[in-house]
């Protein structure tokens, strides 16, 4: 196997005194899609708030192999890292295309300027916030403005991407286009780590997938073997548990 693009080793994350991720031990390969599955306050969140370096945390952090050495979100912008999270932090009265101008704020800053063709690449993927350009993000639906979430984090050409919860709250329909879409995006090269409740429709799309119940994995395996895993089943995928 090659290094992992990005690995963690004996990742923990506490609030005071109560640890919310426990020695959590990940890796993502390049050009893979790996999710971690867990039930509401599992630590999904907090997983990735403190791998962008929104939080502290203590462990290591290894980029092909490579200890981070400052694990600062500036760090991990600049390793091509990118969070759509789970609040979306959309700018409710900027247009769709202003949204999509901002995400590609840093890379201007450092004298790219290639943002027309990014924001054509995101609109040959997501057609409807083409149409949508002009209109205010406050005014879109809960899958376009999810579509215009991870859109945004595309105009700063991430090598990773992480995204928290991308089907929250969205219809079943629209959920399995999303998630579409997240498995598309693959074919451009980005390597994903998508953190879901919605344990069947995020396994169906991912390569590999990781169990987190009270911050600890108690589980990994493939995704297509974990969708035929009898506790997974029980727990996460029976009946009326389907999402999409
Ligand atoms: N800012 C915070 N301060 C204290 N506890 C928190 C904070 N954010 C989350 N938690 C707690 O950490 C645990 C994990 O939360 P979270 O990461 O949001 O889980 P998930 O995203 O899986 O629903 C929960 O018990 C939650 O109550
Ligand atoms: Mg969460």
């Amino acid at each position: 196997m090659s290094t992992p693009i990005i690995q963690i080793n004996q990742f923990t994350v506490a609030y005071g005194s109560i640890k919310a991720v426990e020695e959590l031990n990940l890796q993502l390969e390049e050009g893979e899609i790996i999710t971690v599955i867990g039930p509401n306050g599992a630590g999904k969140t907090t997983l990735l708030n403190a791998l962008m370096g929104m939080i502290p945390s203590t462990g290591s952090v290894l980029f092909h192999g490579e200890p981070l050495k400052q694990h600062t979100v500036a760090r991990m912008v600049a390793k091509g890292v990118c969070l759509v999270p789970e609040t979306r932090e959309l700018f409710g009265v900027m247009s769709v295309e202003d949204n999509l101008a901002l995400g590609n704020f840093h890379r201007w800053k450092i004298g790219e300027r290639d943002q027309q063709k990014l924001m054509d690449d995101v609109f040959k993927i997501f057609p409807i916030l083409k149409e949508r350009r002009r209109q205010l993000a406050d005014t879109l639906s809960g899958g376009e403005r999810q579509m215009l979430a991870i859109g945004r984090a595309l105009m700063a050409k991430p090598k990773i991407l992480l995204l928290d919860e991308p089907s929250l709250g969205l219809a079943p329909k629209i959920v399995h286009e999303v998630l579409q879409k997240v498995y598309q995006l693959r074919n451009s090269g980005i390597s994903i780590l998508l953190v879901e409740q919605n344990a069947r429709g995020a396994l169906k799309i991912a390569d590999r997938g990781y169990v987190l119940e009270m911050g600890k994995i108690v589980l990994e395996d493939k995704a297509s073997n974990l969708l035929e895993n009898q506790k997974i089943i029980d727990s996460y995928l029976g009946v009326g548990k389907s999402l999409s």
